[in-house]
């Protein structure tokens, strides 16, 4: 994890332009995929302590061995943290000790977040840190922004924060979550004196720059929601 990254590089020089269609057209049509009857019995496992729970939660999406969960957990004790990620062998490297208001899960998110939406869980805070760049632009179906789920995770609310390595990643998720929320928001260079995940110290001491956005789900009546379009 310490062997230098080469940063991020793509034939997009900024947001791509057909963001914004393919943004609006899952706004109006919402994701309907089936849930993977394993993804059912782990939400199913989970249940129990969540809906038990008094205090905040927070999702931590993609987190890989948790690094950043554990942080999180720390940082704020009065939350049940949920580090979630689809990779059993990154999940497998987790580094103890593990704070006991923290759990490290695996799931696919976009099953999670149909399960959590449907049973109407709302999160404090949703953090994406460092999700898979994706930079070819054939490719870009697969980044967050341009995922049909990003409705239905927007409905389980909070403060969304993303940390990229890639402007371009930061930027379209930006002027995502301002399509299917009205808000408007802001990057800002990011350079933490201590990594909070594992991909932040590798490209830390490889040199690149990093990007944080983060952006509220606004209420209506309690209830996050999206504009309708
Ligand atoms: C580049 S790594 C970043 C890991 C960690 N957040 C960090 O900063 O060190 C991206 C992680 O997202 C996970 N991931 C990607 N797509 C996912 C999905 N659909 N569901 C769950 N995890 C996913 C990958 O398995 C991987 O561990």
């Amino acid at each position: 994890m310490t062997a230098p990254s080469s940063p991020v590089t793509s034939r997009q020089t900024g947001p791509h332009p057909r963001l914004a269609e393919t943004v609006l057209k899952h706004a109006a049509h919402p994701w309907r995929k089936p849930v993977a009857q394993h993804s059912l019995q782990e939400f199913g496992a989970l249940s129990p302590l969540v809906e038990s729970w008094k205090g905040p939660l927070i999702l931590d999406t993609g987190c890989g061995t948790g690094m950043s969960t554990a942080v999180l957990a720390r940082k704020h004790p009065d939350s049940l943290v949920l580090g979630l990620d689809k990779s059993v062998a990154r999940l497998d490297r987790q580094a103890g000790p593990f704070p006991d208001n923290a759990r490290l899960l695996r799931f696919d998110l976009e099953d999670f977040w149909l399960l959590a939406a449907a049973a109407g869980w709302k999160f404090s805070r949703q953090c994406f840190y460092y999700p898979n760049p994706w930079p070819k632009p054939e490719h870009r179906l697969r980044r967050w922004a341009f995922h049909p789920v990003l409705p239905t995770a927007l409905a389980c609310g909070g403060v969304w924060e993303l940390r990229t390595n890639w402007e371009i990643y930061a930027q379209e998720f930006a002027q995502a979550f301002g399509l299917l929320t009205g808000v408007t928001t802001k990057l800002e260079p990011w350079n933490p004196a201590e990594p909070e995940t594992l991909f932040e110290k590798k490209y830390q001491l490889s040199g690149h720059a990093l990007w944080r956005w983060e952006g509220t789900v606004p209420e209506i009546n309690g209830t996050a929601t999206t504009p309708t379009r």
